[in-house]
């Protein structure tokens, strides 16, 4: 995305990826946009299939003691979000950078940056380019944040007792939208890739063992999880694929080191509760390319300057509500009958007071790109 937008305002850019094509495409992840995240798709041209293929919703439910409660998010907010797969995403960035001609490196390896130059194999080739700047977009275990002195930046992270179990099925959504459920065996979660694909979600043991996990006990389970009052229920289907997620809360500060800028994952990661992540990615790199823009443009350097405590406001503000998110919806292992209560206590309020209703609505919907001085643009 990054490389799009720079390829919009002129601004030349080398992508380099470790991994293969296919690789990025079929990885299944996350796949909730904010609307923020969709309109900044479409004005840069790279809209057209989400438009087409995304499936809006405009609210989630959350189920509880058997009973699900509706957050209608249009009628909070005014807001939407869109359902439409984080590799759908990089599918379409691919098509679109590959019509710019501009440089694209799949499988490169033995990849190193320092503040000024990259340098990496590709086809047996080593590769050394001077760049004015460098933009780490390679998430948590990429080479870029390792690359800056620990002396320079300050880490605050979380780890959770839990992790969820994913699988992507064949089977029709049976509901609309998104179904976040606490039960008293733990978190489930009913989402969906398209008309004829379920993805659903159980919470698990951060080190589960996947082969203890046959379709027929995930199926039982989620089931126990999931099943409503109202008789509503996942539809089955055979799993297509089935993969463990860990769950944590990572903020590395400042998000940038001379001329290298951490964007993503690479400095911030949160627990896909809250469906946050290739959000504030999006958001990073909005932030980014406007920066980078004005330095080519107007020689301004402020706008760098800023970048980190602009980005790091929304980070904060996401990490808080995907923290909250989790802690609501989740039994920890740790936790007893009265952490239950108080769970129980809390999703009763939440979807009964309109105030808080609202503030659950606004945070999932998207917050406003705001900088750190509380100015949206
Ligand atoms: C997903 O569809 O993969 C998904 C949806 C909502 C979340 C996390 C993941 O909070």
């Amino acid at each position: 995305m990054l490389g799009h937008l720079l390829h919009l305002e002129g601004i030349d850019s080398v992508i380099v990826e470790n991994r293969s094509r296919d690789y990025v495409i079929e990885r299944v992840r996350a796949g909730v946009l904010e609307h923020g995240t969709v309109d900044l798709m479409v004005k840069a041209g790279v809209g057209d299939r989400l438009l087409r293929e995304g499936m809006r919703h405009s609210g989630i439910h959350l189920a509880f003691r058997g009973r699900r409660h509706r957050i209608d998010f249009e009628e909070l907010t005014g807001h939407s979000i869109t359902i439409y797969g984080q590799n759908e995403v990089v599918k379409d960035l691919i098509a679109a950078r590959a019509a710019t001609g501009r440089p694209l490196y799949f499988e490169a390896d033995g990849v190193a940056v320092s503040e000024s130059r990259m340098r990496f194999r590709w086809n047996e080739e080593e590769h050394d380019v001077a760049c004015d700047f460098i933009a780490g977009c390679d998430g948590f275990h990429g080479i870029s944040r390792p690359s800056i002195p620990t002396s320079h930046l300050r880490v605050y992270d979380r780890d959770y007792p839990f992790a969820w179990l994913g699988i992507l099925a064949e089977a029709a959504p049976s509901s609309d939208e998104l179904v976040y459920s606490l039960h008293e065996r733990g978190f489930a979660l009913f989402s969906m890739r398209s008309p004829a694909i379920t993805r659903l979600y159980l919470q698990c043991a951060p080190d589960e063992a996947l082969h203890r996990w046959p379709d027929e006990r995930v199926w039982e389970e989620l089931m126990t999880r999931l099943a409503n009052a109202d008789g509503w229920r996942p539809n089955t289907g055979p799993i297509l694929q089935k993969g463990v997620t860990g769950m944590r809360s990572f903020v590395a500060e400042p998000m940038r080191w001379g001329r290298l800028f951490l964007a993503g994952d690479a400095a911030h990661i949160v627990p896909p509760t809250g469906a946050k992540g290739l959000n504030l990615a999006m958001a990073d790199v909005s932030v980014l390319s406007r920066a980078l823009a004005a330095y080519y443009r107007d020689n301004r350097q402020d706008l760098l300057d800023e970048y980190s405590d602009r980005c790091l406001a929304r980070v904060w503000r996401a990490q808080r509500f995907s923290w909250w998110m989790t802690s609501m919806l989740h039994r920890a292992s740790d936790g007893n009958e009265f952490d239950y209560r108080r769970q129980i206590a809390e999703l009763e309020y939440v979807t009964s007071s309109r105030a808080a209703m609202t503030s659950l609505a606004e945070n999932y919907v998207g917050l406003p790109l705001e900088n750190a001085f509380g100015v949206t643009n």
